[in-house]
């Protein structure tokens, strides 16, 4: 009999972790025992990333420290920039992040340090650094240079800044960074489990996270985002949104990004935030649209199909109000994310084990080797 579980180690549990809960059936999520809906509501991103690796909340001077170091660690070298100006501009973002991630382990001066303190200034410099990556790229393939960090702005704002040029409204910047911290961490998802796997052959902070952004990049995960947008866009009429669902939805194959989730069985507890954000920016920017067409596939979906809306159904509204590019969602999901693994890194390498799991052969035995002339 097999031994096989589910397709996809469904409901498999692989190990202990101190850092995210989720209650899938009520819809809960917490991170090192905080509800998300308290640090939407209350904290910032930067707080939120202490949170996730050191284990608590930070005193005042922790906070302080810890918000210095993000914001001066956040120039990338000259040569990073360099090379991806020799990158085709047809790149995507999310490949670019990929490459541009690997390339600062050459210019990270801990790069063949795994100590605990090293794998933090580590993960320190590539939270600091990856939306600095990310807004040089969006300069760069615009025929643009490079705007350099603003280390008076937090986490949030100042990428803004750096993708547009122009210091963000309050309401634009508060918006990013809870959308930040909504993304920080989300337990044992496909691009953390990919991260934690790399990590436990007791490679590197760099190496991990490039795995998980490969992971990420996928449709089935972080890519989501983006195909929501695309399908937005492809709607074009808000009036015709629900047609083109019904519609779409009578495919029995049909997948509809933005929806269904391994773990929930309700609404994902993140989508309500992002809902409400993302009226209220457009609200700002005098257009509603997207994010009430949004709620409208929403409606049906849940309607004709029984599943709920995920994290990445209403954060590309949300973006898109910003101006933010389609295909820089994802990216973005991973500025965020790198908080998550960055934590799971440290958690892993703290007690590590070889993560190596086992597969039932099922192909042919016993073959006789014949000759190439013979064949
Ligand atoms: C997230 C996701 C990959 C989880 O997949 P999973 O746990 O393997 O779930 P399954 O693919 O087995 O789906 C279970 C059932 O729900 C349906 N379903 C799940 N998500 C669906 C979606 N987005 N659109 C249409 N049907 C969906 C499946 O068709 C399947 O129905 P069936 O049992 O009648 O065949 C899946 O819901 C999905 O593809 N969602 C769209 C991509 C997305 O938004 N990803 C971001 C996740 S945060």
């Amino acid at each position: 009999m097999s031994t096989v579980g589910k397709a996809g180690l469904e409901d498999v549990v692989v190990s202990t972790s101190e850092i995210c809960f989720i209650d899938g059936r009520e819809g809960k999520l917490l991170y090192r025992g905080f509800d998300v809906d308290d640090l939407a509501e209350h904290s910032t991103f930067e707080e939120t990333v202490f949170l996730l690796w050191q284990g608590h909340l930070p005193s005042k001077k922790e906070l302080a420290d810890h918000q210095k170091a993000l914001a001066t660690n956040r120039k990338i070298s000259p040569k990073v920039l360099a090379a991806l100006r020799l990158l085709p501009k047809k790149t995507t973002p999310m490949e670019v992040l990929r490459t541009g991630v690997s390339m600062l382990s050459s210019y990270d001066p801990d790069a063949a340090d795994n100590s605990h303190e090293a794998s933090v200034r580590k993960a320190t410099r590539l939270t600091a650094q990856m939306p600095t990556l990310v807004a040089a790229w969006e300069r760069i393939r615009r025929g643009k240079p490079p705007i350099a960090p603003n280390p008076r702005l937090s986490l949030a704002a100042n990428f803004l800044y750096m993708m547009t040029g122009k210091k963000p409204s309050e309401l634009e910047a508060r918006t990013f960074d809870i959308a930040l911290i909504l993304h920080a961490d989300h337990e044992f998802n496909a691009s953390t489990f990919a991260a934690r796997v790399t990590a436990a052959t007791l490679s590197d902070m760099h190496s991990a996270v490039v795995s998980g952004i490969g992971a990420l990049k996928g449709p089935l995960h972080g890519g989501a985002n983006e195909q929501v947008m695309l399908m937005v866009e492809k709607i074009k009429n808000p009036l015709d949104a629900e047609s083109f669902v019904r519609k779409n939805l009578a495919d029995k194959g049909f997948r509809i990004m933005g929806f269904g989730h391994r773990v929930y069985r309700v609404e994902d507890p993140r989508a309500k935030h992002l809902r409400r954000l993302a009226f209220e920016v457009g609200k700002q920017r005098g257009d509603t649209s997207k994010a009430e067409m949004i709620n409208t596939i929403a409606r049906v979906v849940t309607e004709v199909k029984k599943i709920y809306p995920n994290v990445d159904l209403f954060s590309g509204a949300a973006y898109a109000s910003m101006s933010l590019p389609t295909d820089q969602f994802t990216p973005i999901f991973a500025m965020s994310r790198v908080a998550g693994w960055a934590a799971h890194v440290l958690e892993q390498h703290s007690n590590n084990r070889l993560i190596r799991p086992r597969s039932e052969y099922t192909g042919a035995m016993r073959a006789s080797y014949v000759p190439l002339d013979r064949r």
